[in-house]
């Protein structure tokens, strides 16, 4: 089967779904200029990992600071959405799509107009006083003086994304384990699916009945394992085929 007549069996799935998820990860926004953390151009090629543990930004919140003013919000603070969010988002409307469960914190499903988002790891235009855990939004961080203190404590800020060794938020755990055991239709869109415990999701869905549709130009973890429907190719491209077809307005 083609990679057309792929799309066309997806939406036959996604018509017919009751309660459709998606679950997506840094290839969504890939062609939004956001560069993935793995594969080619990857993040992690060019940082180690290890500056974006918890104990790190601790130790050394300065340091840190510099690095996630660099990767986070120097090189894709204007990244906008295209059709893959838009579509997604067209689909909630809908009432087709019932939740987004994203590992991004890049915040572009909700610039696309997807209200129902579960942040698995966060979002990286809030930030929390590491004392009095109290919230700020991107307009109160100036960048110029690193890193940004708290206003009523003075403690130090942290964006409001999950960092290696910190636990996932409970609610979004909570609420990412409803959809995936509700879903009768699973979207995977742009995730290797290595880094727990974001990547058990697809396989509950699939233990409760859920199809699997998986959209990536390279094979997953999950390709050969629980997908249904592989369409081979980028989100982008992909997503305007399906909103073509559809006739979505996306
Ligand atoms: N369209 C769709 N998928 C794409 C595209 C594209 N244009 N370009 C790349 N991809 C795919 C890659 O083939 C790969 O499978 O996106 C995936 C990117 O993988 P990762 O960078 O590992 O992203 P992700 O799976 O979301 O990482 C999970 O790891 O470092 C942590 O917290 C970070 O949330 C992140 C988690």
């Amino acid at each position: 089967m083609n990679l057309e007549q792929s799309i066309d069996e997806a939406i036959k799935l996604i018509k017919k779904s009751k309660h459709a998820v998606a679950f997506t990860g840094a290839g969504i926004s890939v062609e939004s200029g956001i560069p993935p953390f793995r594969g080619p151009g990857g993040i992690w090629e060019k940082y180690d990992p290890t500056l974006f543990d918890i104990g790190f930004f601790l130790e050394h919140p300065k340091k840190s600071w510099e690095l996630i003013r660099k990767i986070f919000f120097e090189s894709f603070g204007d990244a906008k959405p295209h059709a893959a969010h838009t579509v997604l988002a067209a689909l909630e409307k809908r009432g087709t799509l019932k939740a987004i469960i994203t590992q991004n914190i890049d915040n572009l499903h909700q610039s696309a107009g997807s209200t129902r988002v579960i942040q698995f790891h966060g979002n990286s235009n809030y930030f929390i006083c590491i004392d009095c855990n109290k919230k700020y939004e991107l307009d109160y961080i100036t960048f110029d003086k690193l890193p940004p203190v708290c206003e009523v404590c003075g403690g130090i800020l942290k964006p409001d994304f999950v960092f290696f060794g910190e636990p996932i938020p409970q609610q979004a755990h909570i609420d990412s384990m409803y959809e995936a055991e509700h879903s009768d239709l699973l979207i995977l869109v742009g995730t290797t699916g290595i880094i727990m415990p974001a990547s058990l999701i697809p396989f509950v869905a699939k233990r409760n009945g859920a199809k699997i549709i998986e959209i990536n130009p390279n094979k997953s973890q999950y390709t050969d394992e629980i997908v249904d429907i592989f369409l081979q190719g980028k989100a982008k491209v992909v997503f305007e085929k399906i909103a073509a077809k559809m006739k979505l307005d996306a």
